[in-house]
C-alpha cells in the first residue's frame, strides 16, 4: 500500500505525540503495526538558527528499523521552515507541518494551530517546504480556531502543492473536549483531491474500522489509543482478519519490558519519561491505583521495572 508514493505496511499511523512518540515507542508501534510513524515535533527556529543542535537533539534520533517516519516541524516562519527541512530531510521519508497544536506556548508564538487563523501563512509555508525538498510534505491541522473552517483551509493546502492533509476532528479551541466530529472529516475526504489522513478517538478496533467507513477515507492516525496501548495496530489488524482479539491488562503491561529494552539499547531511559509511559500502560488495570502510587515514588528506572513486571504477575 502507498501513501503520497511511500510504501506503508498498513493505513494506520501513529500520530506525532510529544514526550511520548521517541525513537523507542515509535519502533515499538511499528513492530505492532503502525504503518507511518510521526516524530515528535521540532523547533524549524532552533534548527535554522542554530544548526548544530541538530547532532544532540533527541528528537531528531532515527534509524533503520522503525521506517518509514514523518519529521513534524513546528514554527511560524516559512523561511525557518524550508531552512530546517534542507537541513533535515535526508534522514526522513515524509515532511510535516504542525497547524494544530494548540498549546499556548506555541500558539503565543503564531505557531501550531495559531496557523489556522492565518491560512496564507499555512500557504507560504508549504510552498517554501516543497521548494526545499523532492520528499512528500504534508500538513496536520484541526478543524478551525473557533469555528470548523477546515474545507476552505484543505483548498488551500491541496493547492499550494501539499501531498496530504491530516486532520485532527476537533476546533483548536476544543483542547480535547467533545466528540471528534467525524463528519466533518467526511466532507474534507470527499472534496479533496489529495489524501485526507483522518485523526480524533480512534481507540480500539471497532473505532478504527468505524472511522473509515463513516469517513470513506483511506488513512488514519491513532494518537492516545496508542499512547496506552501500542497493541492497538495489532489489534486492529488481527480484526481486519476476522479475529477478535484484545490485548489483557497483564499483556499491555508486559509491553512495557520492550519499552525498557528498547531506551536502554538508544540510551534514551530517563525516569521522567519510563514514568509517564509506565502509568500509561496501566490505565485500565484493576487495582492500578497502588501500582502507579509506586511508580511515582520510584527513584531509578529500574525501580519503575520491577514494580510494572511484579504487579504484572499477578494481573
Ligand atoms: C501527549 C500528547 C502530545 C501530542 N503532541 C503532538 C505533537 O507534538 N504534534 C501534533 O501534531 N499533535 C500532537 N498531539 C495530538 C495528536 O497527534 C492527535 O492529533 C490527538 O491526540 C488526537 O488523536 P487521538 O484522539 O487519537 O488521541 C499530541 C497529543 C497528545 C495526547
Amino acid at each position: 500500500m502507498k501513501f503520497c508514493k511511500i510504501k506503508v505496511s498498513s493505513p494506520f499511523f501513529l500520530a506525532p505525540m510529544a514526550a511520548i512518540t521517541n525513537l523507542p515507542f515509535r519502533i515499538l508501534c511499528k513492530k505492532y503495526g503502525s504503518g507511518l510513524g510521526f516524530t515528535e515535533m521540532v523547533n524549524s527556529t532552533h534548527i535554522s538558527r542554530k544548526p548544530e543542535i541538530i547532532e544532540t537533539l533527541r528528537e531528531l534520533r532515527t534509524c533503520k528499523e522503525e521506517k518509514p517516519i514523518c519529521l513534524q516541524l513546528v514554527g511560524n516562519d516559512a523561511k525557518e521552515f524550508a531552512a530546517a527541512t534542507r537541513l533535515l530531510e535526508k534522514k526522513f521519508e515524509m515532511i510535516n507541518i504542525n497547524a494544530g497544536c494548540p498549546a499556548t506556548n506555541e500558539t503565543k508564538l503564531g505557531s501550531g494551530a495559531a496557523l489556522l487563523r492565518k491560512p496564507e501563512k499555512i500557504v507560504e509555508i508549504v510552498h517554501a517546504v516543497k521548494e526545499s525538498t523532492k520528499k512528500p510534505v504534508s500538513v496536520k491541522i484541526r478543524l478551525g480556531w473557533q469555528k470548523n473552517n477546515s474545507p476552505e483551509i484543505c483548498k488551500l493546502i491541496e493547492k499550494a502543492g501539499a501531498d496530504a492533509i491530516i486532520v485532527h476532528a476537533r476546533l483548536a479551541g476544543q483542547g480535547y473536549s467533545g466528540k471528534a466530529d467525524w463528519s466533518a472529516l467526511a466532507f474534507l475526504v470527499k472534496n479533496s483531491g489529495i489524501p485526507i489522513v483522518v485523526n480524533g478517538d480512534i481507540v480500539d478496533a471497532k473505532s478504527a474500522i468505524d472511522c473509515l467507513e463513516k469517513t470513506r477515507a483511506e488513512f488514519a492516525m491513532i494518537g492516545r489509543g496508542a499512547m496506552q496501548n501500542p497493541l492497538v495496530f495489532k489489534e486492529i489488524s488481527e480484526f481486519q482478519k476476522g479475529k477478535e482479539w484484545k490485548a489483557s491488562p497483564a499483556e499491555r503491561l508486559a509491553v512495557f519490558e520492550e519499552y525498557f529494552g528498547l531506551c536502554e539499547k538508544f540510551g534514551s531511559a530517563d525516569e521522567a519519561n519510563l514514568k509517564i509511559i509506565a502509568m500509561q500502560f496501566s490505565k485500565g488495570s484493576q487495582g492500578a491505583r497502588q501500582l502507579r502510587e509506586k511508580i511515582m515514588k520510584a527513584k531509578t528506572s529500574g525501580e519503575i521495572r520491577n514494580a510494572i513486571n511484579e504487579f504484572g504477575k499477578k494481573e
